[in-house]
């Protein structure tokens, strides 16, 4: 590890504190280790998923249960969860709700490729919470995002796709992008470290800096955009907040030039019920979301217009027969439609939102207070139940947040927090409040968050 100088952060005590945590998490894990060694035996990287061995942890950490707020690995050890999974969980770990749903529609066919029989209710409630009149379903956000931009290039019969650098939508190849430096004329490359890519990004996808106005319109005015997709409130390279009136600008520009805005709001869902999108009237064309949408089943949605509906119904009727290219066998399977169903009525509720933005204010205000405690220029950006601290000042846009980043000191923090009963995600520093975090949860997080960063913070 580089432990490099920063301002208001010892390297030295910090490096120490790295190497002892280390050695903490050995001596309280040792159950987790056994069955890391076991895994290896048969799993790539002795985990199921690969990137599950990108926490900051020197072996993974092995789960036996989640519930509410609270984890619990194999060694016995629990923890005050402020991770959820990612956002998966963002409602909290198995809600009744939820698990109810599981429970009652498992029992009664799992998968048909048929309509379920509340479709027209759950379609009815989308429309409700939503504001957009039409829907569709898979089982991922990527394969929502990849369904979503196909329709848009078939719509509007242009090939290129705009996003923001820094963006992250999901594996959707010609999403994998960055922005060339210093190009204002959006042309990008492929992201560093893609395994097995062949896709040419140049040839797809143009990519501005988010809060870049001129940036933005001087790509759409070649009008060879069929989509920007966006997320409203950046929140894969550290949190980027919009400038007041970019996203209204950049939905006068899509419709000027005749572009479509699609709002990813897979992690923006935190805002409030109905999402970013509906809470400040951005009025997309495509709207999508994934991850907690359906309390943690695997299910995404995307809604869209009554224009767009229009346009994908002339698609299909235009198109040759055969294959669309688009879909997966298990989407819109009977359970991810229940999960879906109980998720709207009874965890995307006002009451469950309020709960989530008072924890999640009270949680914005102390750390504020623990860093000026330490006196750390640092800032807390917030979008509803989600929050993010980054090293600096806030960020315009992806480039900036990236410089700001500072991997050797998130690492040694989100160890030194897991070692003692608190888990964040293990990307940046995100936290997400549930209707089941408290101010108690809140206080645990603070407390060691301020004991960590008085051993590292002083000048060296
Ligand atoms: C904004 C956004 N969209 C889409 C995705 C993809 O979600 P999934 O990995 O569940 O397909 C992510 C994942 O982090 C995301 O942050």
């Amino acid at each position: 590890m580089n432990y490099a100088r920063r301002p208001g952060i010892n390297s030295v005590a910090l490096s120490k504190l790295a190497a002892r945590e280390h050695d903490s998490f050995l001596a309280a894990h040792r159950e987790s280790a056994r069955l890391s060694a076991d895994s290896a035996a048969h799993w790539l990287g002795g985990v199921p998923m690969h990137w599950m061995r990108d926490w900051s942890t020197p072996h993974p950490l092995f789960v036996r249960r989640a519930s509410g707020v609270e984890i619990e690995d194999v060694d016995g050890n629990t923890y005050v969860d402020f991770c959820f999974g990612d956002t998966g969980a963002m409602f909290g770990h198995s809600p009744p709700a939820i698990a109810r749903a599981l429970a009652e529609t498992g029992a009664r066919g799992i998968t048909t490729m048929l309509p379920a029989e509340r479709v027209a209710r759950v379609g009815e409630k989308l429309a409700a919470t939503f504001g957009l009149p039409f829907w569709q379903i898979t089982q991922t956000a990527t394969d929502a995002n990849r369904a979503v931009l196909r329709w848009a290039r078939a719509i509007s019969g242009r090939a290129r796709t705009l996003v923001f650098d820094g963006c992250y939508h999901g594996t959707v190849e010609e999403t994998l992008v960055r922005a060339l430096p210093d190009n204002d004329k959006g042309g990008t490359r492929a992201r560093a470290g893609l395994i097995g890519m062949n896709h040419d990004v140049s040839t797809t996808t143009d990519a501005v800096p988010f809060n870049d106005v001129a940036a933005l319109e001087k790509v759409l005015a070649r009008g060879r955009t069929s989509a920007v997709i966006a997320e409203p409130v950046m929140t894969n390279i550290g949190m980027v907040l919009p400038e007041e009136g970019f996203l209204q600008t950049l939905r006068q520009l899509t419709r000027r030039h005749g572009a479509l805005l699609i709002v990813d709001e897979t992690h923006t869902l935190s805002t409030a019920r109905g999402g970013y999108s509906r809470a400040r009237g951005l009025d997309p064309d495509i709207w999508v979301c994934g991850k907690a949408i359906a309390g943690g089943m695997p299910c995404a949605v995307f809604g869209f217009t009554a224009d767009v509906e229009a346009g994908m119904r002339r698609v299909q009727r235009e198109r040759a027969g055969g294959h669309s290219g688009m879909g997966t066998t298990l989407s819109a399977n009977a359970l991810a439609l229940a999960c879906l169903e109980a998720s709207l009525d009874e965890l995307m509720t006002p009451a469950n939102y309020q709960r989530m933005q008072d924890t999640a204010a009270y949680l914005s205000e102390g750390l504020g207070r623990v860093f000026a405690a330490q006196e750390l220029p640092w800032h807390v950006a917030r979008v509803g139940a989600r929050l993010e601290f980054g090293f600096g000042r806030p960020p315009r846009n992806g480039a900036e947040s990236e410089r700001e980043a500072w991997p050797d000191l998130e690492h040694a923090i989100h160890l030194y927090l897991l070692n003692r009963g608190v888990l964040l995600t293990p990307f940046h520093n995100m936290m997400l409040c549930a209707p089941v975090t408290n101010t108690a949860h809140v206080d645990l997080l603070l407390g060691h968050l301020h004991d960590c960063l008085r051993e590292v913070g002083s000048p060296a």
